[in-house]
């Protein structure tokens, strides 16, 4: 049995409301699929430094990491704005790390749903290997 979108949109929308962001006031969940059809959840949570802020989809990657978990196949965003939200840079790096080819699916605040995948999006990541290094 797969996990359904509709499942994965509400318990990100769980995760939401622990959003810790009193610098933005911008809300944002994530669901995240793993390939066992496991669900990880994550919320942004911001700091006064602003630069240590964590956002959702990271916090969904590093929970399930942090739980020996490191293959996923979908995640779902939910935010606080009508227009779906992309995962930032850094996120789509990170998500890069663990699963290249995830589906990424993104609501808006009235159902708007944007569907990609990370490939599109992020196509050409970075990885380390010897030839990164110089000698
Ligand atoms: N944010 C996320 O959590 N995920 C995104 O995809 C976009 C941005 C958070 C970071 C920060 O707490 C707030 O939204 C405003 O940028």
């Amino acid at each position: 049995m797969s996990t359904s979108n509709e499942e994965l949109i509400q318990k990100a929308k769980k995760a939401q409301q622990n959003a810790y962001a009193p610098y933005s006031q911008f809300k944002v969940g994530a669901a995240l699929l793993t390939n066992e059809e496991q669900i990880f959840l994550g919320c942004n949570i911001e700091n006064s430094t602003f630069g240590a802020t964590n956002c959702a989809e990271r916090t969904a990657v590093f929970n399930a990491v942090c739980n020996g978990v490191r293959e996923f196949k979908k995640l779902v965003i939910v935010s606080d704005s009508n227009t779906p939200v992309m995962p930032c840079g850094i996120c789509r790096q990170v998500l890069f790390e663990f699963s290249p080819d995830i589906e990424i699916i993104s609501v808006g605040t009235t159902g708007n749903i944007e569907q990609t995948t990370l490939p599109e999006i992020f196509p050409k990541g970075f990885r380390f290997n010897k030839t990164s290094r110089k000698s």
